[in-house]
């Protein structure tokens, strides 16, 4: 049987002690593809990302990596083939900027030949691309959230790994660099070919972005694929338990989920501003 994809799981188990998060899990990253993992807090997407970077080993099923079993690997090797950007990290006391991103070039130094031109190189650019090179000489612990969060991407950028696994890259940074961090993914995607795994809060940042949606509830994967197609107002409301309006993106076209105004309070301090999309014609409608 042909390998369905570069990264993949079948029959994933994934559990912390006897707590089990997923069961029966089978999980495809498209070669090529952007894809966006969507879903409920603890619902199970950073312990999907652990499994599918070895950062957590399944307690039944397995997961392949370029053909072979990821546990197959040295850890090094796995490090050269895919980068993992954690929900959550912690630097090391007293780093500066330069140095922790530097450390994403680990993967690739070998014995007594530890550092290069090329090395300085692909830090600087990692550094530029997410908007940090001027902070190359700070402290990482003296840094913002958002700054802090945008030097731990340059670090897995300056991995080189055509394989990212991203866990909330967005996270703690204002819109515009938002919109850059995912800018810079879809370029990486679509002129170097990378291949995308993030996981995504705002889902309209999702269906504007993603090449491949996997929506997950308790677990498991709801509803996957091309987000036009699957991202409607009863998948939403199934996974998320809230009713929403999905309308075309004014600026792309793709899916925009509005959440729908419970009590219509907003709307009526706003001035009845619900009115164009029938909310308020159906109470017009209940009082005529
Ligand atoms: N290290 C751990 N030890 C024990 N339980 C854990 C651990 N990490 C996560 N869990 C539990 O596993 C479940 C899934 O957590 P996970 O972090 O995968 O959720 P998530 O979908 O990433 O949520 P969020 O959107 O809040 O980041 C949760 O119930 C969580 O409490
Ligand atoms: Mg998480």
């Amino acid at each position: 049987m042909p390998e369905p994809s570069r990264l993949w799981g079948e029959d994933l188990t994934l559990a912390y002690d006897q707590s089990v998060v997923s069961r029966d899990l089978q999980i495809t990253i498209p070669d090529n593809s952007f894809t966006v993992i969507v879903g409920p807090n603890a619902c199970g997407k950073s312990t999907l990302l652990r499994a599918l970077s070895r950062m957590l080993k399944p307690s039944t099923g397995a997961v392949h990596l370029d053909g072979r079993l990821i546990g197959s690997y040295p850890s090094k090797e796995v490090a050269r083939r895919l980068g993992l950007l954690p929900q959550s990290s912690i630097a090391p006391d007293g780093i500066t900027v330069a140095d922790l991103v530097a450390r994403g070039r680990y993967p690739h130094q070998k014995f007594l030949k530890q550092w290069s031109r090329a090395d300085e190189k692909v830090i600087n650019e990692a550094m530029e691309a997410t908007g940090v090179l001027d902070l190359a000489g700070r402290m990482v612990d003296e840094l913002s959230g958002g700054q802090r969060q945008r030097v731990w991407l340059a670090m897995v950028l300056a991995q080189q790994t055509p394989l990212l696994l991203l866990d909330e890259p967005t996270t703690y940074l204002d819109i515009a660099h938002q919109m850059d961090v995912l800018d810079l993914c879809a370029e990486l995607h679509h002129d170097r070919a990378y291949t995308l795994v993030a996981v995504l809060h705002d889902l309209n940042h999702a269906c504007r972005y993603a090449t491949h949606l996997i929506a997950m509830k308790d677990g498991r994967v709801a509803a996957e694929g091309d987000p036009a197609d699957i991202v409607t107002e009863e998948l939403v409301e199934e996974v998320f338990g809230m009713p929403v309006r999905v309308i075309p993106d004014p600026e792309t076209g793709t899916p925009l989920v509005v959440p729908v105004d419970r009590g219509g309070r907003i709307a009526r301090r706003a001035g009845a501003g619900g009115a164009q999309w029938g909310a308020a014609e159906g109470e017009e409608a209940r009082s005529a």
